[in-house]
């Protein structure tokens, strides 16, 4: 639906006719908003909680937040302390490094802007770190094991790249359309952090055993579809029915909703389900 703004073009309404609200038209220039960031100065070490005054501009995001208050760090009421640390490599959305909770929901710190979360003077956000992974320092968390969850599902393309092979495979259409939103994952992580079978695991000798999570077992679907990666879906299958697999999703479905791509987490894992119990008949009827 849309209405007639006074220069004759149209805009989007909602079903009552209300116009949409604008974070960046409605929020106030250059006005201070509060930054209450939980810090920790290095891993086992215990956290706090500081306060930031920042004054910011409109389209400012958590992360140039981030920058005013390493230029200049000192807290709301007056004290100097050490530079906030933060990971970030894109600044668009696509590397997934910056993740964090803000306001108590997991999301990119980059393309988070502060006119949608602190619209007014003297507002308050808050910054902590992602509570399923390591802490490095302050925000910064150490991603690895989701990282090693990927070798554990081989979510990859098994060709030797040195010398040329000649022609891939041909492709469906609609198996491409599939992959390729499965394709936009970034390791991010939020679907970790939302999930309730998800655990911290700072142990790396239990990360073959732990709880797998959403984005590896979508991520096995990826490349168990694509004509050359299926090669490994057998060993891929192995891995999900093993401890630590696919039984061990409690289907709350926390993670297909705070996916910031959008990826079908929850087809995802019915999918590979319906997989395993294909693969163990035949594994049996093999044996
Ligand atoms: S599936 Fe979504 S939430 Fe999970 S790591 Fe990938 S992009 Fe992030
Ligand atoms: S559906 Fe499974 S993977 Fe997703 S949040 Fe629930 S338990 Fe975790
Ligand atoms: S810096 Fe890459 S997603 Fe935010």
């Amino acid at each position: 639906m849309t209405t007639q703004a006074p220069n004759g073009t149209s805009r989007p309404t909602t079903a009552r006719g209300v116009t949409p609200r604008d974070p960046a038209a409605a929020a106030p220039a250059g006005r201070t908003i509060l930054l209450r960031i939980k810090r920790c100065d290095g891993p086992g070490k215990a956290s706090r909680w500081e306060t930031f005054p920042v004054r910011v501009e409109p389209g400012a995001n958590v992360i140039s937040c981030l920058q005013l208050i390493a230029a200049n760090p000192v807290t709301v009421d007056g004290r100097r302390t050490t530079p906030v640390a933060w990971d970030s490599n894109c600044l668009e959305e696509v590397c997934g490094a910056c993740t964090m909770v803000i306001n108590g929901r997991v999301r990119q710190s980059c393309s988070c802007l502060i006119d949608a979360v602190a619209p007014a003077e003297g507002d308050t956000v808050t910054l902590e770190p992602m509570s399923k992974f390591p802490v490095v320092r302050d925000l910064w968390v150490d991603r690895s094991r989701l990282f090693q969850a990927m070798t554990r599902v081989k979510a990859w393309v098994p060709i030797d790249g040195t010398y040329f092979q000649g022609p891939g495979p041909r492709e469906k259409p609609a198996t491409q359309e599939t992959r390729y939103k499965l394709s936009e994952c970034m390791s991010c992580g939020c679907c970790l952090e939302a999930c309730p079978q998800y655990n911290l695991e700072p142990d790396p000798d239990r990360w073959d055993t732990a709880f797998v999570g959403a984005h590896a077992i979508s991520l096995a679907r990826l490349f168990n579809l694509h004509e050359t990666g299926k090669a490994l879906a057998p060993d891929r299958l192995d891995t999900l029915m093993a401890p630590g697999g696919h039984s061990d999703c409690g289907n709350a479905q926390n993670c297909v909703k705070v996916c910031p791509k959008h990826i079908p987490l929850t087809e995802s894992i019915g999918a590979i389900g319906r997989a395993i119990t294909v693969h163990s008949i035949a594994s049996f009827f093999r044996s």
